[in-house]
């Protein structure tokens, strides 16, 4: 494809700063816009970041203008769940109200397509596995519910505006570009594997978070995808807009769980280390199993999956985390 112009919400973040360094590598002209409220500086080249809030409309529109922004590539939110329990006004407000002003930019500069950062919490406490596109979607927290409030305000502006879009829910990112460099960094952290190389070296337990599930270890099931996969999955949808193509949907999954257990299992293997953990009380809001059915963005976009294992996540955030934990 040739080159675009490509703006990049929350490129300094995890999964954003994978999909721009993709994007640079695959020759594309690419503007990250960033508030650095969770994102790193260090994630992205300096003369691509521009420390912007999304919510600051005018300020988009101008820059969308004078970069002549072919399509936009939507990650800029606040992503935990916990924390969407207590402070909801915070997710509607940066995620749902970031998402407005953007789409109020786009429209202003006749930006016609974008490619939006969405998630399997849209999809509730689902009771069959894989999980459909077309399954019901009934959010169980606001962080789900400000996901599907832009995915519902993405229809309107097609409808009325023309602008296409491609929402991908993702499953479990996890994983690290392999050149050891660019990983997960969130503050604080609550994803599972990030933990479990922190009981590697502080030797504190990492908590399993319920095992009577309805599952085969008892412990909950996630489909775990690598962060390089699901920006290679961004890429493609971005083709697609830039080819015409409608707008659309798509899970990005491996369509392949694992339990928490053999999270743990795969990490010990991987690090040769032993990982202390205890068995907790259930984290409320977590649904047993949650799988991707992923044949619909292998099937329509041509998606290939480079690292469908747990072994090469476990391998490259280990050795990101190495990097940064015990240099
Ligand atoms: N877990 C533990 N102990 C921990 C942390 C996690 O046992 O200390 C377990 C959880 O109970 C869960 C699994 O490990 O079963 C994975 O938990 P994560 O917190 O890493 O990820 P989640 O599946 O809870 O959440 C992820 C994203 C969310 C998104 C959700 C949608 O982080 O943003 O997937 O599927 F909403």
């Amino acid at each position: 494809m040739e080159r675009l112009k490509i703006l990049v919400t929350g490129g300094a973040g995890y999964i954003g700063s994978h999909t721009v360094r993709l994007l640079l590598s695959q020759g594309h002209d690419v503007t990250v816009v960033d508030n650095l409220s969770k994102g790193h500086r260090h994630n992205v080249p300096p003369e691509r970041l521009y420390e912007l809030d999304v919510r600051e409309t005018a300020a988009l529109a101008e820059l969308m203008r004078r970069k002549q922004t072919d399509a936009v590539v939507h990650f800029a939110a606040f992503i935990a769940v916990g924390e969407s329990m207590r402070e909801p006004e915070r997710y509607f407000a940066n995620n749902v109200g970031g998402s407005l002003s953007l789409l109020t930019a786009m429209v202003e500069t006749g930006v016609k397509r974008i490619v939006f950062s969405s998630t399997a919490a849209v999809y509730g406490n689902p009771y069959t596995s894989p999980i459909l596109e077309d399954f019901p979607i009934h959010a169980v927290n606001p962080y789900g519910e400000s996901k599907v409030m832009t995915e519902t305000m993405l229809h309107w502006f097609d409808a009325i505006h023309q602008v296409r879009s491609v929402a991908l829910r993702y499953f479990n990112a996890s994983g690290a570009d392999p050149a050891g460099d660019l990983g997960e960094e969130h503050e604080p952290e609550t994803h599972l594997i990030p933990l479990v190389f922190r009981a590697i070296s502080s030797g504190q337990p990492v908590t399993v978070f319920g095992n009577d599930y309805p599952t085969p270890d008892g412990t909950c099931i996630r489909d775990y995808i690598h962060v390089n996969d699901l920006a290679q999955a961004h890429i493609l949808a971005v083709e697609h807009l830039m080819r015409g193509g409608e707008s659309d949907r798509f899970n990005v999954g491996t369509g392949t769980g694992h339990s928490v257990l053999e999270v743990i299992r795969a990490v010990e293997e991987v690090t040769g280390r032993k990982v202390p953990y205890t068995i907790g009380e259930r984290r409320e809001g977590d649904p047993p199993s949650l799988v991707a059915a992923s044949d619909k963005l292998k099937n329509q976009l041509g998606w290939n999956p480079q690292y469908p294992g747990l072994g090469a996540i476990v391998e490259h955030a280990w050795r990101f985390s190495e990097k940064h934990q015990f240099a």
